[in-house]
């Protein structure tokens, strides 16, 4: 971060006519920013930003988006040759280390995280303890939290090895709680990771095999998940991450901080989208009744949302969304899907909005989660494992942000203030004198 020239704002306070001189700060590339961090103690005034859309949160080398242009830059790579080019794993190398690795690195990495796809074997145990009619994510959150539990020689934050341990547990058991998850809600046996496949390749085994057959991969799938992955894998200061840094802040060991992630990623307005589409796609259910669908979404006093368009920082196509589509027809194509009617319906919906003036005039584009619920169904993953596998895609993003955060020497614990609008101080009444 620099401050060049001198740069500043200044504030002019019209109650008491003083003004005050806030620096502007550059980072390597996007909007510079107001440096607010004294203007309390210079000013007596805090900022109000409900839902943190004009402020930054921290310093961060990791992630880039140009939402105005569509562009997503891991470690400045774009995302869609990241996603055409690389594996889950050299991405997830990437956002771990800051650099893709070499041969050797890769290979080396791609050992340290098979050897840990296990899980203890007494979390099969208290995975058990569920109700089978569980939610996988609510599943997700107490096993992902109970990690902390199994795992306490790499719970110290301060020791480098250690966070880097815990990022790579995280990475390599998130897949096998996922599909022991699954597992568990349809009544077959848990399948063990399988250290010769890849690490997409061992989850759909551990996800789709059963210990009576012999798993046989296949390359087009195994691919379409690899990149799932890849293009879930990290999005910046989203509502889940932030969640991950606020619950880090406070020293919490990071399987702790990772639970607290995807507590937030369950929700339909973050990861619970791809879901919420394919509702949305069902409940639509032919073409001649999108007018009547898009009128509900454009209409002020009708809570429904065209699911799977619009974005907080996208004002154009997501370029997730592009690959999502081309992996779409991918997949359907691989599993002789191709007229697959979601499909279709889709495809026109996407149409007509994208000509709507309503959606045109608020800049409203199909974002990541519009095709990924087509392609996972058709994969034969059930919607409610939707957002728990972008949990274990974005669990890469969560640890790397977290790690940043704990060796960034600013660290400070999350604590926003607020606009307090309750009852000023009054006497306490007694319960005898109330009503
Ligand atoms: N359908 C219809 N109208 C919409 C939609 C939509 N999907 N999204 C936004 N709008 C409208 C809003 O009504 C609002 O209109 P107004 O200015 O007249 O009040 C305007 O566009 C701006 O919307 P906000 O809600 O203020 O935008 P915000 O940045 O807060 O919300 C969000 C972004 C939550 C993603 C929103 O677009 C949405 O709810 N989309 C549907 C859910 C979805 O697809 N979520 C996935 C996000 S991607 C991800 O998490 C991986």
């Amino acid at each position: 971060m620099t401050q060049t020239k001198n740069d500043s704002v200044t504030l002019t306070d019209n109650r008491n006519g003083k003004s005050y001189t806030l620096p502007l700060l550059d980072g390597s590339t996007g909007p510079s920013v107001i440096d607010v961090r004294k203007l309390y103690s210079e000013t007596g005034h805090f900022t109000f930003d409900p839902g943190y859309t004009s402020t930054g949160s921290c310093e961060s080398k990791i992630t880039y988006i140009d939402g105005d242009n569509g562009i997503l830059l891991h470690r400045g790579y774009r995302i869609e040759d990241l996603a055409s080019k690389c594996t889950f794993l050299e991405v997830a190398y990437l956002l771990l280390y800051g650099e893709l690795p070499d041969a050797a690195q890769l290979e080396e990495f791609t050992k340290t995280i098979t050897y840990h796809t296990m899980v203890h074997e007494q979390l099969s145990f208290m995975l058990r303890g569920f109700r089978r009619d569980a939610h996988p994510m609510a599943i997700m959150c107490g096993t992902t939290g109970a990690l902390s539990a199994f795992y306490h020689d790499s719970l110290d934050i301060l020791d480098p090895r250690q966070r880097e341990i815990s990022a790579h547990r995280l990475i390599a058991k998130i897949p096998t709680m996922a599909a022991m998850a699954y597992k568990y809600s349809v009544g077959q046996p848990f399948v063990y990771p399988r250290n010769e496949l890849s690490y997409a390749g061992n989850f759909l085994q551990m996800m789709f095999g059963v210990p009576a057959e012999n798993w046989k991969d296949n390359p087009v799938l195994t691919k379409a998940m690899d990149r799932i992955f890849i293009l879930h894998a990290d999005h910046e200061q989203n509502a889940s991450t932030s969640t991950v840094r606020m619950a880090g802040s406070s020293g919490a060991n990071p399987f702790a901080c990772i639970a607290a992630g995807i507590a937030s990623l369950w929700g339909p307005a973050h990861g619970g989208a791809n879901e919420a589409v394919l509702k949305m796609l069902n409940e639509i259910g032919s073409k001649d009744r999108i007018p009547e669908f898009l009128a509900r979404a454009k209409d002020k006093n009708d809570p429904f949302r065209l699911m799977g368009f619009g974005h907080r920082v996208y004002k154009n196509y997501d370029p997730r969304a592009s690959v999502m589509r081309e992996s779409c027809h991918e997949v359907l194509d691989a599993l002789g899907k191709r007229n697959d009617p979601l499909l279709a319906l889709a495809m026109e919906l996407e149409r007509i909005a994208l000509e709507d003036p309503y959606f045109v005039e608020k800049k409203l584009f199909p974002n990541v989660d519009f095709y990924s619920g087509i392609i996972l169904k058709a994969m034969g993953f059930p919607v409610e494992m939707f957002t728990v596998l972008f949990a274990v895609a974005r669990t890469v993003g969560w640890i790397a942000q977290w790690k940043e955060m704990i060796e960034d020497p600013a660290m400070k614990i999350g604590r926003p203030r607020q606009l307090y609008t309750g009852a000023t101080e009054r006497a306490f009444v007694p319960l005898s004198g109330r009503g």
